[in-house]
């Protein structure tokens, strides 16, 4: 038998910042004068902050300087910070904390793979930093995903084989990511939009102990 390893992504999974992301960057593209719509978002989702300018530029067919490139980043991260300054533990997703504790009396070790730089501080705003025997967050990884890189560094540091790790995303990205690195991949949003993953979910809500049972049976089996 070989050991699980449950890997979370952060935003839009664990915390519903999805949304400030989406506002920030609207905001921005406001002022720039591009049409941002929650479609465009979803490219948006699992992406790193320098990546998403990259996008948000070529939208609106702007070449910049080095130094607005980085005022914008700023600028966008700034207001990003005030949409998350007052978070608390309320805005945890539905049942997000039951399957943690599930999979934590377990003993199975768990680990955060997220592209953000302000993961930690998430974490500790709502209270579930305990949980995680590891945190892969974007001060640590070169390749943004669908680069597999940040689910394979997670898998090293919880002493599981990528082959026996499970993810939880919101992005396709994050998807794409999970299936290259030889994970199981479970989407959860629009299972329209991840059809790519091997299972879907809308939300938490929807996860039973059954399932979750049957997954650690599946991982723990594979070599
Ligand atoms: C990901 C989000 O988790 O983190 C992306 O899905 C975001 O939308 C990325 O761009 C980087 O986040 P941050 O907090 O470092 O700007
Ligand atoms: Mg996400």
């Amino acid at each position: 038998m070989k050991k699980a390893g449950f890997i979370f992504d952060l935003d839009g999974v664990i915390v519903d910042t999805a949304k400030y992301h989406y506002l920030a960057w609207k905001n921005l593209a406001n002022e720039l004068g591009i049409e941002f719509t929650e479609a465009d978002n979803e490219k948006f989702k699992g992406v790193s902050r320098k990546r998403c300018l990259e996008l948000l530029l070529e939208m609106g067919n702007i070449t910049v300087s080095k130094e607005q490139f980085d005022r914008w980043l700023e600028e966008k991260n700034e207001d990003y910070l005030k949409y998350i300054s007052k978070m608390d533990k309320k805005e945890i997703l539905p049942d997000v904390t039951k399957v943690l504790d599930y999979i934590k009396d377990k003993g199975i070790p768990m680990a955060l793979g997220s592209a953000s730089k302000n993961a930690v501080s998430i974490l500790e705003k709502v209270a579930l930093m305990s949980y995680f025997d590891a945190i892969v967050d974007g001060t640590q990884v070169t390749k943004a995903k669908p680069d597999p890189e940040v689910f394979l560094i997670a898998a090293k540091k919880i002493g599981a084989e990528p082959e026996n790790c499970v993810v939880f995303e919101d992005a396709l990205a994050g998807i794409e990511a999970a299936n290259i690195a030889g994970m199981e991949s479970i989407g959860i949003g629009d299972v329209k939009i991840l059809s790519d993953a091997d299972h879907g979910f809308n939300n938490f809500t929807e996860i039973d102990v059954k399932f979750l049972d049957d997954l650690i049976l599946l991982l723990e089996s594979k070599n």
